[in-house]
């Protein structure tokens, strides 16, 4: 057996949800199918990978620092709240491979943009179109994918603007073209969607109260929203006087 095409269920830890017997049967078949030299080589490789990708993360949060920065020089304010950057788990990649039907390979790995991932929480909701613009504009940025969830939301409510951008880092022999995932929101669209996560786990709900808290959350989202272009509209008002 290949390692690279059956190493992926060796990363990570055992999901509770998982078949826990299915995979320890499998992550025995690697170790014995595999010499020791192998899985090492195995996991190297692997670390190598995730160190890039936290490569390119510092690089992405260096150019939205750096953005934050010279905004606050020019109108004195800050049009970033936070930032934060996340790895996605190896749980949760070897559950993307599964959802998406592709092999636990290095090549499957390619196709999953989003195990870099990095969050902007911005003041206002022109501040994240305009913080899109300018990462976009570098030039050695490149765009792969664009989803506009404020422009149109999510049938639940969900709002946010995604990026999917492709940056290289610089490494002491190479360059590398390395994706990352960015959510741009408000301090708004980050409540609202922080507790659609927590309360979308609460499973094993009768329909009808999934229907109506479905509902309800929906509305939620609509006035988180209003919210936002009431905040933009002060702040203009303010800004102009
Ligand atoms: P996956 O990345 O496989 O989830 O599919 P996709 O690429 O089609 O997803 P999309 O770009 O629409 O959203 C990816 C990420 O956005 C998720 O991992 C969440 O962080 C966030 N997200 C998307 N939809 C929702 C939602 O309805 N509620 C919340 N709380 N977050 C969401
Ligand atoms: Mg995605």
């Amino acid at each position: 057996m290949n390692i690279t095409e059956f190493g992926m269920p060796l990363v990570g830890t055992l999901s509770p949800n998982e078949n826990s017997a299915a995979l320890a049967e499998k992550i025995t078949s690697f170790l014995n199918e595999n010499s020791l030299d192998e899985v090492q080589e195995y996991f190297e490789r692997m670390k190598a990978l995730m160190s890039c990708y936290q490569c390119a993360l510092l690089e992405v949060e260096t150019k939205f620092k750096v953005l934050n920065e010279q905004f606050s020089l020019n109108h004195e304010r800050n049009p970033i709240e936070s930032i934060k950057t996340r790895m996605k788990s190896s749980e949760s990649i070897r559950e993307k491979l599964q959802r998406r039907n592709l092999p636990f390979s290095f090549d499957s790995l390619d196709k999953i943009y989003d195990i870099a991932g990095i969050r902007i929480i911005c003041s206002f909701v022109d501040d994240i179109y305009m913080l899109a613009d300018c990462l976009l504009k570098q030039d050695d940025v490149r765009l792969i994918e664009r989803k506009d969830y404020i422009a149109n939301p999510k049938e639940n409510g969900y709002r946010s603007l995604h990026l999917i951008i492709e940056v290289p880092i610089f490494l002491q022999d190479a360059k590398r073209l390395m994706k990352v995932e960015v959510q741009l929101r408000t301090i708004a669209m980050e409540f609202w969607a922080n507790l659609e996560h927590k309360l979308r786990y609460k499973k094993n709900l009768p329909g009808d109260v999934a229907m109506l808290t479905a509902e309800e959350l929906t509305q939620c989202a609509q006035m988180s929203a209003q919210l936002d272009l009431k905040m933009q509209k002060v702040r203009d008002v303010i800004e102009n006087a």
